[in-house]
């Protein structure tokens, strides 16, 4: 029996860039887990590649994989993924290391160039990284993430068809506020006439009753901290989101008022698997303050709607509607609160027929 592949050290790493530097030749530097290779990866390495003359990745260390992707992950050891990585025609040596950041990997290689996938932009990375990465001089280069293939996208499909058991739908819930409508999923759920588990509850207000009523519920409550813009998920927070939503493994999130606006990689990655509730009967009234614009526009019905999330804010497709009574004497709250009724009906029977409907939700492609 042969023994353990053995991965690049420092040392080795440093020569190789010494000696490229002499000749006027690029190193290019990469990082990641690279838990279960796949076209993506490779593609992206390919890629990565073709920017300089030699490339290496730094690879993290089982125990970084476990702080950074949770306790069942690496499913393959750091020597097994160094080696598969080590084994491609892109790659010219792979490096282990122990912390969650690359920065002291970055200080010591000094690369010409350092390549990231499509879910970062250079003002998300992290900071100390970033740092490290002025200091020595290097190019930074973010290259788009191959639509459909992820390692977390391949466990699920492998989850979803032969080992899970369960025929419920993963709900994450992402909300800012009251969490009514958290509630009403909650109470569906525990009545048995939604067939479904939330599996996350996110928020972006950390004393919010919406996280008030996920924990008392015994939901996995999760605060991110959105950055200071209050309608806006700065990069880190967009990033930070999306791979809670990975970690639990999540069939179709649920956007109940949840204030900020969602981009990639959320929108990419769950691409017609996240649902929002207006309350307003779109296409009226968009946006912010829906029932005061109804009472505004001397609307004589109002009502909520349950619709797919795209880019276009409060403009994907129309799953379903509720119609409720503008009443004379209504102000924004009074109008508001008849809607929400309506809501707490409407949106946990959209997902129930989700499920019964058997709509592909689960390995659905990602990012
Ligand atoms: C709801 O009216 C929903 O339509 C809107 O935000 C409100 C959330 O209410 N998007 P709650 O936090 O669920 O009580």
């Amino acid at each position: 029996m042969s023994a353990d592949y053995q991965p690049a050290t420092l040392a080795d790493v440093q020569r190789l860039r010494a000696s490229l530097h002499e000749q006027g030749k690029k190193l290019v530097f990469t990082n990641g887990c690279f838990d279960l290779l796949h076209a993506g990866h490779v593609r992206y390495l390919q890629q990565a590649r073709a920017l300089g003359d030699a490339m290496v990745i730094g690879l993290n260390s089982d125990q970084s994989v476990r702080v950074l992707k949770g306790p069942e992950r690496p499913l393959n050891s750091e020597n097994d993924r160094a080696e598969v990585l080590a084994a491609l025609r892109a790659v010219d040596a792979v490096v282990v290391f122990e912390d969650q950041r690359a920065t002291s990997l970055i200080q010591g290689i000094r690369p010409h160039l350092y390549v990231k996938g499509g879910d970062y932009t250079v003002d998300s990375l992290n900071a100390e990284e970033r740092a490290a990465l002025a200091d020595a001089g290097t190019e930074i280069c973010i290259l788009p993430l191959v639509p459909g293939k992820s390692t977390t996208s391949t466990i699920n499909k492998m989850l979803g068809g032969a080992v899970c058991d369960s025929d419920k739908l993963r709900l994450a819930a992402l909300g800012s506020g009251e969490g009514s409508n958290l509630r009403a999923i909650i109470d569906a759920v525990q009545s048995g006439s939604l067939n479904a588990e939330i599996v996350l509850a996110l928020s972006d207000q950390s004393a919010s009753n919406f996280l008030n009523i996920a924990r008392t519920a015994g939901c996995p409550a999760q605060f991110v901290d959105g950055g200071p813009n209050p309608r806006k998920l700065s990069d880190a927070a967009q990033k930070e989101i999306f791979e809670h939503l990975e970690r639990a493994r999540v069939d179709v999130v649920v956007l109940a008022g949840f204030m900020r606006i969602l981009k990639e990689p959320v929108i990419g990655g769950y691409s017609g698997r996240i649902v929002n509730v207006h309350p307003s009967l779109l296409p009226k009234h968009k946006g912010a303050n829906a029932p005061q614009l109804a009472l505004d526009a001397g609307d004589s019905e109002s009502g909520c709607t349950v619709h797919l999330v795209t880019a276009e804010i409060d403009g994907g497709r129309i799953l379903a509607q509720a119609q409720v009574p503008v009443e004379s004497g209504d102000t924004a709250a009074t109008l508001h609160a008849r809607i929400k009724t309506a809501e707490h009906q409407l949106l946990p029977q959209v997902l129930n027929e989700w499920r019964e409907r058997g709509l592909p939700v689960r390995g659905v492609t990602q990012p």
